[in-house]
């Protein structure tokens, strides 16, 4: 069986204000009645998986333990990790973790904030890529492109097909130029950022590509205690160690790199221009306006409304192109092409104090 690892300790900031330190996006039900971590454990389930192993932070633990439980998920570990230093640890831990109860361990490594309404396509995508990652390559997960985006990893694949295809080169996050050539290019995927793989084989590739990583993240395991069921991995070693994602430290170095094709719907809810573009089909859609229940659009064009709050009404009234989500204590008005900078009003918000 495959062991899923779950990675839930980003901080989603491009979703505020429901996205919160404490309560990030992926906890929240964005789209649909389940949260998206919950979604992405219920994905990650049944028969080809064992329980899954949750690498968060102790902001979130509490949260972890109690969305597993109301969808009935038993997780195998719920690891903290001291401080926030992006996929690159998280999942080398995960690997030598697994790897010590399991030589031949194979782990499934996933965001818990995507949206993939098919599991059952996506399960037969991971049966597709599992021989390759039993022989010792890391496999991907490949999206067409439907646009030069920047925020996601690219990646050149050798032929046609469904695969398992051989990778020739993985590009993470290229500015808009380079992401535009790619396309143009046609034989390049988006990296869903999940990945299948041997633990040890993934260790293998730590100890060639990065290998400043292994003994303060041995170490951090070494040094872990168990506090209610939580797996605490011990802050010393860990705060020694570089903040970056699998994808700069290891996967653009790899040289043994698969990728099967996923052509089933795949989104990273990046921002509210994302999520106005996923509940689209499923909400009262007119002329392209969201809402919820407590939102109304009159003659609104291409908006998302949307409120939180059992108190506030949200009204827009002949408004095109723009995005307001309302909660308790806070109101975020903006243009529908500003989705990404709600990141720096976040930044700009903590500046305040
Ligand atoms: N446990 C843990 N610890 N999880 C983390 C941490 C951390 O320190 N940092 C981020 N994560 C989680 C996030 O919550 C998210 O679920 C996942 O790891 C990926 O991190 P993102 O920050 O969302 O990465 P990205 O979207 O910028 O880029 C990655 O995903 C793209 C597709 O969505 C890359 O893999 C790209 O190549 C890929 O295209
Ligand atoms: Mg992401």
């Amino acid at each position: 069986t495959i062991t899923p690892v779950l990675l839930a300790g980003g901080s989603g900031t491009r979703l505020w204000p429901v996205s919160r330190k404490s309560f990030p996006k992926q906890f929240a039900p964005l789209v649909g009645e389940e949260s998206l971590f919950q979604a992405s454990a219920r994905r990650l389930s049944g028969a080809r998986y064992g329980a899954p192993l949750v690498m968060t932070n102790a902001d979130f633990r509490f949260i972890v333990a109690e969305q597993l439980d109301q969808i009935g998920i038993a997780p195998a570990a719920i690891m903290i990790e001291p401080a926030g230093r992006n996929t690159a640890p998280a999942i080398l831990a995960a690997a030598l973790a697994a790897a010590e109860k399991d030589p031949e361990a194979v782990l499934l490594v996933a965001p818990s904030d995507h949206v993939v309404p098919d599991a059952e396509a996506f399960g037969r995508a991971v049966e597709l890529g599992l021989p390759a990652a039993e022989a010792g390559r890391i496999v991907t997960f490949g999206i067409t492109p439907t646009r030069p985006e920047t925020g996601y990893g690219y990646m050149e694949a050798e032929g046609n097909g469904a695969g398992p295809l051989v990778l020739k080169r993985f590009v993470e996050k290229p500015d808009a130029e380079n992401a535009a050539r790619m396309i143009a290019q046609g034989n390049f995927l988006w990296n869903a950022g999940i990945f299948l793989f041997a633990a040890r084989t993934m260790i293998e590739a730590f100890r060639t590509h990065a290998p400043e990583y292994l003994e303060p993240v041995q170490a951090a395991l070494t040094e872990a205690h168990t506090d209610l069921g939580f797996l605490r991995l011990a802050p010393e070693p860990w705060d020694r160690l570089p903040d970056l994602s699998v994808d700069y430290a290891v996967l653009e170095k790899a040289d043994n790199l698969s990728v099967v094709r996923f052509s089933g719907h795949w989104s990273d809810l990046g921002g509210w221009d994302a999520v106005w573009r996923e509940t689209q089909d499923t909400e009262p859609a007119e002329r392209g306006a969201v809402t919820d229940n407590r939102s109304t659009a009159i003659d609104c064009d291409n908006v998302l409304l949307r409120s939180q709050d059992e108190g506030i009404e949200v009204v827009g009234i002949g408004l095109k192109d723009v995005m307001v989500v309302a909660t308790d204590d806070a109101v975020l008005v903006a243009g529908m092409d500003r989705a990404q900078e709600v990141r720096m009003a976040v930044s700009a918000l903590k500046a305040k104090g």
